[in-house]
């Protein structure tokens, strides 16, 4: 099963970023190319019927395999990122999440009115950045058609946060 195979290379850091925090670290993962590319082919697997006009990746981890999706899904992909990286105009959410807090952003002509955007993000945590760049995409017109994680912790019970955007939530590794 992928989700065993995957979670071998998924390395626990306790306390890190701070005391308390268990840290789900990806990078042996990412020093497993065939494994990616499975990664890569379940999601898309898993994302079929559902109509995506272009996919958005959060700043930094959520870059990683979100550019590879929109790449295997042959669909546009949309950067959302902190504060003040963006070079054209923006708009901006901040939000809270597992240690910490944030400020996101995303350019103001990245999606139009109407357009169905899948939310890719590595990690679900409290789901606050993922919310946030909810709110973005709606702030612009845009909806969102489906999540998709590498990794949700479910013992957070987060996804709830998320269905007033979209039930259709994609993780290829739980947590309970
Ligand atoms: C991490 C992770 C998610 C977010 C999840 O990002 O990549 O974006 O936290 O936490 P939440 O569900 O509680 O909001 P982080 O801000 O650490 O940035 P990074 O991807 O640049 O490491
Ligand atoms: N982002 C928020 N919580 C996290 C965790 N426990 N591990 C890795 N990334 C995270």
């Amino acid at each position: 099963m992928i989700e065993e195979q995957l979670k071998k290379f998924i390395r626990d850091i306790p306390d890190f970023p701070q005391p308390g925090i268990v840290f789900k670290d990806i990078t042996p993962l990412l020093q497993q190319p065939e494994l990616v590319k499975l990664a890569v082919a379940e999601f898309v697997k898993k994302l079929e019927g559902v109509e995506i006009d272009v996919i958005a990746g959060i700043e930094s981890r959520g870059f990683l395999f979100g550019f590879l999706l929109a790449q295997a899904m042959n669909k546009p992909f949309v950067p959302i990122r902190k504060q003040g990286k963006l070079p054209f105009h923006t708009i901006s959410e901040s939000y809270k999440l597992e240690y910490g807090q944030a400020t996101i952003e995303m350019h103001e002509d990245a999606i139009q009115e109407g357009t169905k955007v899948l939310m890719h993000d590595d990690l679900l945590a409290t789901g606050g950045t993922v919310v946030a760049a909810s709110k973005l995409v709606e702030k612009l017109g845009g909806e969102i058609a489906a999540y998709s994680f590498v990794i949700s912790l479910d013992f957070l019970q987060s996804a709830g946060r998320l269905t007033r955007f979209s039930d259709k939530i994609i993780s290829l590794i739980h947590y309970d």
